[in-house]
């Protein structure tokens, strides 16, 4: 098995069945021999250096009913909440003022939310804060849509695949949604001059080692500029509520091949990690991650945004997670840096 990392390392490619033989063989052994070479490539183009992305969850109203995720709009348990216009740009004043140099407009995909709604927000941002970048991750828009908030400004965007297995994606999602419809999303952002983010989540029901491996050969083939993952965890009132989580030492030896695969890819340590393991982005770091995405949102809405149950930096303590972030990047070695923290290019 270490001679097919070796060849991932040389070639930053492999074929999909020496993909999923890695991944069957992933052990606590083959891991740190991963990420050793992993942590080696990111500190040949990121140095030390870890990206800050301030997260701004606006809307927990969706129209989708995704199987697995906590705001499909089936879940009557759910508390809806819209951030306005003032309270996102409040954000944006209070994660300036922290360092904060990239802001990401996460939501569902919510109707309220017009095109000329997002264009007027996306404008906003861009002229008070010019030095920042703005991601938005906002799902499935038309190819129109997406130029429009690329005129109004929008630097990147943040769209996962979830898994590029078609019979896959159609276990997860109801029928209305198609990884074909996905795919061309991809492509069109791709095309309009966004920065794009794909990604899957790891441990995800009905999840094999070939559908992963299939994520590797999507990601090296399209060359995404970020690539977000995280373990699959339930949320209790979705039809997965009672499914198994994915591990973070699964989740972690994804990071570790998909840095050896893109060396200069931006790679976050997701929350997700964080909130299976304790230390979890520390080790997604360690394992060749360079982004964190703490979150900005006003800790009064925090707690509605669960696409998953246990999510962490949602109490009161969370106030500061910039905070909590820098100290936990220090004990590790690594520095938080004050920058749009765009993709290096070798
Ligand atoms: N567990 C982990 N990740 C989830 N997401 C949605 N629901 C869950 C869940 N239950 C991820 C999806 C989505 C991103 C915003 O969050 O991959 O794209
Ligand atoms: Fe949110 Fe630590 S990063 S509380």
């Amino acid at each position: 098995m270490k001679n097919l990392i070796d060849k991932l390392e040389k070639q930053h490619c492999l074929q999909k069945d020496e993909y999923a033989s890695l991944i069957r063989n992933c052990d606590p052994g083959l891991s740190e021999y991963l990420f050793e070479k992993s942590r080696n490539i990111r500190h040949e183009i990121y140095g030390h250096d870890i990206y800050i992305r301030g997260l701004i969850e606006f809307t927990n109203y969706c129209k989708n009913d995704c199987l697995y995720c906590g705001i499909r709009r089936s879940n009557k348990n759910a508390q809806r909440y819209r951030l306005t216009k003032e309270e996102i740009l409040s954000c944006c004043e209070n994660g300036y003022s922290l360092g904060f140099r990239t802001f990401v407009l996460q939501g569902g995909e919510d109707p309220f939310f017009t095109d000329d709604r997002i264009c007027e927000i996306v404008e906003e941002i861009k002229k008070k804060y010019p030095d920042c970048a703005v991601t938005l991750s906002i799902g499935e828009k038309s190819r129109e849509s997406y130029q429009r908030y690329f005129d109004s400004g929008a630097d990147r965007y943040l769209l996962r695949h979830e898994t590029a297995d078609p019979v896959h994606y159609s276990r997860l999602h109801p029928p209305e949604l198609t990884l074909e419809k996905r795919m061309r999303c991809l492509y069109d952002l791709r095309d309009i001059g966004y920065q794009v983010g794909c990604g899957f989540m790891v441990g995800s029901p009905f999840q094999t080692e070939e559908n992963l491996a299939e994520d590797m050969i999507f990601i090296q083939q399209f060359r995404p500029d970020m690539v977000g993952i995280g373990p699959f965890i339930p949320q209790k009132d979705t039809p997965f509520g009672e499914m198994e989580s994915g591990t973070a030492g699964l989740t972690l030896f994804m990071l570790g091949l998909i840095r050896l695969a893109l060396p200069c890819v931006l790679l976050p340590s997701t929350t997700a990690l964080g909130t299976i393991d304790p230390r979890g982005r520390e080790k997604g770091i360690l394992a060749g991650a360079n982004v964190v995405m703490p979150n900005l949102s006003p800790v009064s809405v925090r707690k509605k945004y669960l696409l998953y149950d246990n999510k962490i930096c949602t109490g009161d303590e969370a106030a500061e997670c910039r905070n909590c972030m820098q100290t936990r990047m220090r004990s590790i070695g690594y520095d938080v840096t004050v920058c749009r923290g765009d993709r290096k290019n070798f």
